[in-house]
């Protein structure tokens, strides 16, 4: 399949409502024509994480109004579209089946194909979006909602070499940030706070570095903190500003320890099956933090392999990514009809065993 593809994306699997507009000519850079994105922060910003069915009713206000801005902002109408590509799963279900009925509503109505896309394939896919990254290449996806490695060796084809068996780093970050009273979302503060904060202080534990292989767990991590927290509070009656910054430089450390560790492990699993990955490359909010991106591309060149960072707001939730893994599955091929099923969990490779836990912000897969 040779010709050159437009594709609109929908995304409405978390707490982000997005549509974007990508185009494609073979062999030459993807183009995102239009990338809205509706966050909801503010309207799940009293409860202390994402409400599903406060998240799925404001993705059905706002899904049609977000189409309609990607079509205007790319200056093209549904008869230039050549397909609908929407975010099926995994993600909290009310959010998944808006954005699906949407995309199957538009696709039926003209006459176009229907792809349905993993959102984690949509993430893992981004490389390919920014930087024409060949495969196979490594992933760690980390983000509040999700944290793993993924092997990425086709647009259909992909590997899970490890992933958290509780919450996700992000999801870690905000609620260290909430224990300490810090804003949301937590990572951005915890990071600020941690920038003139002594990370040697406070022990915090390192979790899973004693077991084999690349899983990850930060739900211990987070006890710690609220166990420090708790110990300075019945010693002295509350915490100083010094007490908070050093318990989020300790905090942060040992994320970014345990993230090093695991990718350097990752990227050793890659090399012994004989494979040379293209890049080590990274997506998710907490691919943000400074200090974190600045361990990994040291364990990168380590290894000798390129690391990759997309610009933030391609590997944070959105709809061209899902545009893009439209594009690859329609050269593939691979279409679906109106009989496909929206999935709150929905594993990118089946092969892999289960993993354990599901975050406020939706099932992890
Ligand atoms: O990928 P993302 O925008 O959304 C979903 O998880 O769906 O990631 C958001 C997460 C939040 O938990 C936020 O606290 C975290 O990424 N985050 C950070 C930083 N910026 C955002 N974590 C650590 N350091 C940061 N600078
Ligand atoms: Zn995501």
């Amino acid at each position: 399949m040779t010709r050159t593809l437009t594709i609109l994306g929908i995304e409405s699997s978390c707490d982000d409502t997005a549509a974007a507009i990508v185009c494609h000519r073979p062999g030459e850079p993807a183009e995102i024509l239009s990338s809205e994105v509706v966050g909801q922060t503010a309207l799940h910003a009293d409860f202390g994480g994402v409400v599903p069915e406060i998240a799925a009713r404001a993705h059905v206000e706002r899904l049609d109004g977000c189409v309609e801005r990607a079509l205007a902002v790319a200056d093209i109408g549904l008869d230039g579209i050549d397909a609908v590509a929407v975010t099926a799963g995994p993600g909290l279900i009310g959010g998944v089946l808006s954005g699906l009925m949407l995309a199957k509503g538009l696709a039926r109505s003209r006459g176009l194909p229907l792809i349905a896309v993993n959102h984690l394939a949509g993430h893992a896919l981004t490389p390919r979006l920014t930087h024409g990254t060949p495969f196979p290449y490594l992933m760690l996806l980390v983000s509040g909602g999700h944290c793993q490695f993924l092997l990425v060796q086709g647009a259909d084809q992909f590997r899970r070499l490890g992933g958290t068996i509780d919450d996700a780093p992000g999801e870690a970050f905000d609620k260290v940030a909430k224990l300490l009273g810090l804003p949301q979302p937590g990572g951005p503060a915890v990071e600020a706070e941690a920038a003139v904060g002594d990370p040697k202080r406070f022990a915090f534990p390192r979790p899973l570095l004693d077991r084999p292989g690349c899983d990850l767990s930060f739900s211990g991590l987070k006890t710690a903190v609220l166990r420090a927290r708790d110990t300075l509070v019945a010693a002295q009656g509350g915490l100083t500003r010094q007490d908070r910054r050093d318990i989020c430089a300790g905090f942060q450390a040992a994320v970014a320890d345990v993230l090093a560790e695991k990718t350097r492990r990752a990227l050793a699993m890659v090399a012994d099956v004989g494979l040379h990955p293209s890049a080590l490359a990274v997506a998710g909010g907490v691919a943000a933090n400074t200090a974190i991106r600045a361990l990994l591309e040291t364990v990168s060149a380590q290894a000798g392999v390129p690391f990759l960072a997309p610009p933030l707001h391609l590997c944070t939730d959105n709809a061209a990514m899902i545009a893009w893994a439209g594009i690859e599955r329609f050269r593939l091929g691979l279409f679906d009809d109106a009989t496909v099923s929206a999935r709150p969990r929905w594993p990118l490779d089946t092969t892999a065993p289960a993993l354990l836990g599901s975050g406020k912000r939706g099932a992890k897969a």
